[in-house]
């Protein structure tokens, strides 16, 4: 089975909608093998779970649309890279443009955990997590700089999108001079804990004041548009 991409995504976005309408158990399984599927490509978990998300859907056009997500995900890996897929679906699932872009935070703090509590004899292991933060946060930051920062900028919260633009180029200094440093430095943790800290810091103002205001403010039709337009840049940077 062959599907284009464009397809494949438009899918998986229309099943996460009714999934997470049909209820929150088939939702959160599915989410949680889709990010499973970007970590370890087992590919057949994310069909199982799309499996039983229409077992536990209460009609058949709910059993059909998550019967297809499953196909729709394995159909795509044939097409492009795996990671691009899950990661990718991971977010569409997650719902709107705001909650995609918060499920993503989520993932990125929890990377972020991860390598806080390396020690620094652990420089292998350092380097390989920081090559995920950096992927994460790279794709998370397009998809903000090239669709929601343009849009924040033409209403009266244009100030804000350009601090916001600034503080991601702060952290993508941080994570020049991170891959700069050897990971084994006794000074590469606390310059990536002060790194989590101006990403936190970013995400709290982007979440708690910054979207919802700008978010209150779009009618249901352009959510949707922005939603669309983000997930075409989501899937640009494999
Ligand atoms: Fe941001
Ligand atoms: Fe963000």
């Amino acid at each position: 089975m062959h599907l284009a991409m464009g397809d494949a995504r438009d899918l998986v976005t229309r099943a996460g909608t009714e999934l997470r309408e049909r209820g929150r158990d088939a939702y959160g399984n599915l989410r949680t093998a889709a990010d499973r599927a970007s970590n370890t490509e087992l590919w057949e978990k994310l069909a199982d779970a799309a499996r039983d998300a229409a077992r536990s859907g209460r009609s058949a056009s709910g059993m059909r649309l998550a019967a297809a997500v499953g196909l729709g995900f394995l159909a795509g890996v044939v097409l492009l890279s795996s990671k691009k897929v899950a990661m990718q679906a991971s977010s569409a699932i997650a719902g709107d443009w705001f909650a995609q872009l918060k499920h993503e935070h989520r993932q990125i703090d929890s990377l972020f955990e991860t390598v806080c509590e390396t020690k620094d004899d652990e420089g292998g292991k350092r380097e390989a997590l920081l090559g995920k933060v950096s992927y994460a946060l790279n794709r998370h930051a397009l998809q903000e700089e090239n669709v929601i920062y343009p849009a924040l900028r033409d209403t009266d919260q244009g100030a804000s999108s350009k601090a916001l633009a600034g503080e991601h180029f702060d952290m993508k200094t941080y994570l020049h001079e991170l891959h700069e440093l050897p990971a084994e430095d006794p000074r590469w943790l606390s310059k990536m804990k002060a790194f989590r800290k101006l990403v936190r810091q970013h995400v709290r103002d982007e979440e708690e004041h910054i979207y919802p205001a700008f978010q209150s403010r779009l009618s249901a039709e352009q959510n949707a548009k922005l939603t669309k337009a983000m997930n075409r840049e989501g899937v640009k940077l494999a």
